[in-house]
């Protein structure tokens, strides 16, 4: 028979004992053995010791119970600590996350669809000598209209439905706009560089329209235009085929449709046959899709940038990248490419970096 003074003083040597084993000790494995020696669940000193409460006359136990509980609670204390002490502070259990699983992906951004079929129509002209320019997207009459061979009562002008800027601009001759197209870029070249010229002009253009699956009041064009002596209707024919199947593939077909644009003369729409592989290898034609606008530059826009029409030849075109976009992506709603949704944009980048 126990009596309760005994278990007190056991608990006291017990108490000083295991707080002085723990100060000792200094691995884990040693901190591990020693949770085990006092608190383990079954031979540990402090359960042994639990158990003999049940021996003691039942108006002793509460007291006692109470004094085992708070060295239960120092000892436990005092190996929690220790264990702090001895683990390296970004290893502590409590804070780790599960170390196993997989690192998580964070999207760095990508480069825009659009900007990817222009960088890639860039790279094919680049390989066939052009060099890249731009020109100011708020322009005026005479760069955008006029000096293009369109007046400003034509059709064209009309028909684009251009965005006028109501600023007070001395720097512009005639009425400040929105470009509406790239072609301007033409002009502003000629008027700075005497051939030869062999330029590529992407940027973007304005309309006064509304949006729907194919049309956006802002989008992306890439104007070229190439001017030397003796340049015939075979280099502007070879040059945009050479792009076509550079672009498409060898097996891409190009037919140039007679077409009017007051710039050119004459002018075409260039349309190509791209040849599909489908799931299962086999070969297909697409439709004939129109890719651009050209032409051989008509005598009177190189007589307005000063230019001798008689010894000077060229030809010009304009496309448009989202419309080239869409169809390489099998997109069909061209307003998916700018609503910037990072979900449909994400599709598009090639790594963490685009
Ligand atoms: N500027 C025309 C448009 O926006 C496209 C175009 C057609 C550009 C013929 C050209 C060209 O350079 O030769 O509709």
């Amino acid at each position: 028979m126990n009596d309760s003074n005994s278990i007190l003083k056991a608990l006291k040597a017990l108490e000083a004992e295991a707080l002085d084993a723990i100060k000792t000790v200094s691995e884990t494995d040693d901190l591990e053995r020693l949770r085990i020696t006092y608190m383990g669940r079954k031979e540990g000193s402090l359960s042994v010791l639990l158990r003999e409460l049940s021996t003691l006359d039942s108006s002793e136990r509460p007291a006692i119970g109470a004094e085992v509980n708070r060295v239960k609670d120092i000892i436990q204390n005092a190996l929690k600590e220790k264990k702090s002490e001895l683990t390296p502070a970004d290893l502590i259990a409590d804070s780790i996350e599960d170390l196993t699983l997989p690192g998580r992906f964070r999207w760095m951004g990508g480069i825009h669809p659009v900007n990817q079929v222009i960088d890639e129509i860039w790279q094919i002209f680049r390989g066939l000598g052009f060099t890249r320019v731009r020109g100011p997207e708020v322009d005026d009459e005479w760069y955008n209209f006029e000096a293009l061979n369109t007046p400003l009562d034509h059709p064209a002008a009309d028909e684009q439905d251009t965005i006028y800027l109501n600023i007070p601009s001395p720097e512009y001759l005639t009425s400040p706009l929105l470009r509406s197209h790239t072609s301007p870029v033409q002009i502003r070249v000629m008027e700075s560089y005497e051939p030869p010229i062999r330029i590529l002009a992407p940027g973007m253009v304005y309309r006064r329209d509304t949006s729907d699956a194919t049309h956006t009041p802002a989008f992306a064009q890439i104007e070229g235009l190439v001017i030397d002596e003796g340049i015939t209707f075979l280099d502007f024919k070879a040059t945009l085929a050479e792009f076509a199947r550079r672009f498409w593939g060898p097996d891409t077909k190009i037919r140039f449709r007679p077409s009017f644009f007051p710039f050119t003369e004459p002018s075409a729409e260039v349309d190509v046959k791209r040849q599909l592989t489908m799931r299962d290898g086999t070969k297909v034609e697409s439709d004939w899709i129109e890719i651009m606008g050209a032409g051989m530059v008509d005598p009177n826009v190189l007589e307005n940038v000063g230019y001798d029409a008689e010894r000077y030849t060229g030809f010009a075109f304009g496309m448009g990248p989202s419309r080239i976009a869409l169809l390489k992506y099998g997109v069909s709603d061209l307003r998916l490419f700018f609503e910037n949704d990072t979900r449909f944009l994400a599709q598009f980048s090639r790594g963490p970096l685009g």
